[in-house]
C-alpha cells in the first residue's frame, strides 16, 4: 500500500508538472496559429493533450490498483479501460469520435470492456486480454497508454532540461576518429555461415514480443540487433523488462546482443535508460557502431536522437548530427577502399511510400535542439540552415517530401552506391523495396510488436507525401508482402546469413489466432515469406 501510495504522488506529480509544459506550449504555440500549418496544428493537439491529462487528474482513484512492470501500464490501463466502456456504450460517438465498431480493433475493445465489467478491472483476465489485444494499438480506438511519450518527452524538457544522452564521436584532428565505435563481426561456429537476427521496433513487452524472439532463436543467429523502439518511451525499466532481459534470457550473454535508438528510446530522461542497458552488457559503447568482418561491414546508425522530440505534431526530417555523418562517411569510404561489401541499418527509413518521414524545418522542433547545442551534446545543427528548395528535390517547405531529403543529403547515391541493403524500421510495417532514390534494397522490417489492424490498408501510398522527384511511390518487390491473421497484421523479423562474400536475407512473419477460449490472440511459430542474395 504504500508503494502504491508513493506511485500515485509520483504520478500526481509528473501529471500536474507534465500539464505546466503543456500549457506553456499552448500559449507559445498559440503564438504560431496562423502563422504555419505546424503553429496551428501544435496548438490544437496540445489542447487534445491537455484534455487527456485532465481526465489522468480526476481519474487517479482508479490506478495504482495493480502495476505490472514499469509505471506506463499504471497509467495506460485505466484510461484505456475508460475509453474502451465509452466506446462500448457508444459514449465515444457523443464526443464525436465515430470509430468503427465493426473492425477487430474495434470488437476488441467491445469485449475488453465486457471483460472489465464482468470479471473486474483488475481480474486477470481483463489485464491478459488487454496484454494479447489492446496494449500498444495505435488505429482508433487506441489504447491510451501512448499518452506516456508526450509525458517522457516533457519530462525530459521540463526535468532534464532538454538534454539527451547521446554521446559523440571524439574528436580526431580536425575530424571525428574513425576508429570509435567499431568492432569486429565474430566468428561463427566452425563450418557455418554467419547468422545476422533483425527485429525492428520490437519493445513492446507483450506475448506478440515474446513470440518473435522465440522465432527467431530458432534460427540460432551469432548477432541480434535491434533498429530501436522500446514503448512506450524507452524508460530505464522499459528498456530493462522489455530489451535486456528477454534477449538475455533467449540468447544469453555470449550472444552479441545490439540495438541502435528509435524515436521511443529517447522520450523519456533524455534516452538514459538505452544506454544504460547497453552499458550493462557493454557489447556497444555508442548508439552507433560498425561491425567489420573481411567481406562484410554492417554500418548501423542512430536516427533516433534528431527526431525525439514529441510534443509537437509536425516531424522535421531526421538525419544525423556532424560528428556521426563524418564517421559513417569514413567507414563507408573504408569499405569501398577496401572491397567491403557494406549492410546499413538505422531506426528511421531513407523513404516512405505511406507514411511522412517528416518536413525540413519546424521552428517548435528546431528551439526543442538548442539545449543540447548549447551543452554541447553534438554540435550545432547547421542543418537546419540549407531550406527544403535547397535540399534534393528541391521542394517547397511544406511539402513532405517522399525520401528524407536531410539524410539523403548526407548519403547521396555516389556514397550509397557501395550499400548492398540498408535495413530500417519506424513504420510498423515490413516492405521489401525495388531500387529507389539511388538505393538497391531498402528494407522495411518495423513490425515486430505493435498490434496493426488488419483491416488498414498497410501497403497504401499517402497523398500527402510527393514522390515526383524520385519518379513516383517506392514500390514493393513482386510476391513480397506479408499477411494477416485473426485481428493483426503478422508480425516478422528478418536474418541475413553472411557466408563469405554471399548474403542471403530470409524473411519470417507470425501470425495472430483468436485463442478458444476468449482470452485473445496468440502466436505460433514464424513462416518465411521472402528470400534474396546479395
Ligand atoms: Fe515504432
Ligand atoms: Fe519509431
Amino acid at each position: 500500500p504504500a508503494l502504491a501510495e508513493d506511485n500515485n504522488r509520483s504520478r500526481t506529480m509528473l501529471v500536474s508538472r507534465f500539464r505546466s509544459v503543456l500549457e506553456e506550449r499552448q500559449k507559445n504555440a498559440t503564438g504560431h496559429r496562423g502563422l504555419s500549418p505546424s503553429g496551428e496544428a501544435a496548438a490544437d493537439m496540445i489542447g487534445v493533450a491537455l484534455e487527456a491529462v485532465k481526465r489522468v487528474e480526476e481519474r487517479s482513484h482508479v490506478s495504482g490498483a495493480f502495476t505490472r512492470g514499469p509505471h506506463e501500464t499504471d497509467l495506460g490501463y485505466p484510461l484505456t479501460v475508460i475509453e474502451a466502456l465509452a466506446f462500448s456504450a457508444n459514449l465515444t460517438e457523443l464526443l464525436g469520435l465515430k470509430w468503427k465498431r465493426d473492425t477487430p480493433n474495434g470488437q476488441n475493445f467491445i469485449h475488453f470492456a465486457h471483460l472489465v465489467l464482468t470479471e473486474g478491472y483488475g481480474s486477470a483476465k481483463s489485464l491478459d486480454f488487454y496484454f494479447r489485444a489492446i496494449q500498444y494499438v495505435s488505429i482508433a480506438p487506441v489504447d491510451l497508454g501512448w499518452v506516456n511519450e508526450f509525458i517522457g518527452t516533457a519530462l525530459t524538457y521540463a526535468v532534464g532540461g532538454g538534454l539527451h544522452a547521446y554521446r559523440k564521436v571524439p574528436k580526431e584532428g580536425w575530424g571525428y576518429d574513425a576508429s570509435f565505435s567499431v568492432r569486429a563481426l565474430p566468428d561463427p561456429p566452425a563450418g557455418k555461415p554467419l547468422v545476422v537476427g533483425l527485429i525492428s521496433d520490437w519493445g513492446c513487452g507483450t506475448p506478440a514480443s515474446d513470440a518473435v524472439l522465440a522465432a527467431l532463436a530458432t534460427h540460432s543467429p551469432d548477432v541480434i540487433i535491434h533498429l530501436g523502439d522500446v514503448y512506450y518511451s524507452g524508460t530505464p525499466a522499459e528498456q530493462r523488462e522489455f530489451w535486456l532481459e528477454p534477449m538475455l534470457k533467449t540468447f544469453g550473454k555470449e550472444k552479441l546482443l545490439l540495438q541502435v535508438p528509435g524515436n521511443h528510446d529517447y522520450y523519456s530522461q533524455g534516452g538514459a535508460g538505452f544506454f544504460e542497458v547497453i552499458d550493462d552488457l557493454r557489447h556497444q559503447n555508442a548508439s552507433y557502431f560498425v561491425l567489420r568482418g573481411t567481406h562484410w561491414q554492417i554500418l548501423a546508425l542512430d536516427t533516433g536522437l534528431l527526431n525525439s522530440v514529441n510534443l509537437v505534431p509536425t516531424d522535421t526530417m531526421t538525419f544525423l548530427t556532424q560528428d556521426q555523418a563524418s564517421w559513417a562517411k569514413q567507414q563507408l569510404e573504408f569499405g569501398k577502399d577496401n572491397g567491403l561489401k557494406t549492410i546499413m541499418m538505422s531506426h528511421h527509413q531513407l523513404f516512405s511510400r505511406g507514411e511522412s518521414v517528416g518536413v525540413a524545418n519546424a521552428a517548435l522542433n528546431e528551439a526543442a535542439f538548442v539545449p543540447d547545442e548549447l551543452h554541447g551534446t553534438y554540435p550545432w545543427l547547421w542543418a537546419f540552415n540549407t531550406k527544403s528548395e535547397d535540399l534534393p528535390g528541391n521542394l517547397p517547405p511544406d511539402v513532405h517530401p517522399a525520401v528524407n531529403t536531410r539524410l539523403l543529403s548526407q548519403f547521396p547515391p555516389e556514397l550509397l552506391e557501395g550499400v548492398s541493403a540498408w535495413y530500417w524500421g519506424h513504420e510498423h510495417a515490413n516492405m521489401l523495396f525495388k531500387p529507389y532514390a539511388g538505393l538497391e534494397r531498402g528494407r522495411l522490417i518495423g513490425n515486430a510488436c505493435i498490434p496493426v489492424p488488419k483491416n488498414l490498408d498497410r501497403y497504401a501510398t499517402s497523398n500527402s507525401i510527393d514522390a515526383e522527384p524520385w519518379g513516383g511511390y517506392a514500390e514493393t518487390l513482386p510476391d513480397s508482402r506479408i499477411g494477416t491473421g485473426d485481428n493483426f497484421w503478422n508480425n516478422a523479423f528478418a536474418t541475413v546469413t553472411l557466408d563469405g562474400p554471399k548474403a542471403t536475407a530470409r524473411y519470417f512473419e507470425l501470425a495472430d489466432k483468436d485463442a478458444t477460449d476468449g482470452s485473445g490472440p496468440t502466436w505460433g511459430s514464424a513462416t518465411q515469406y521472402y528470400e534474396e542474395e546479395f
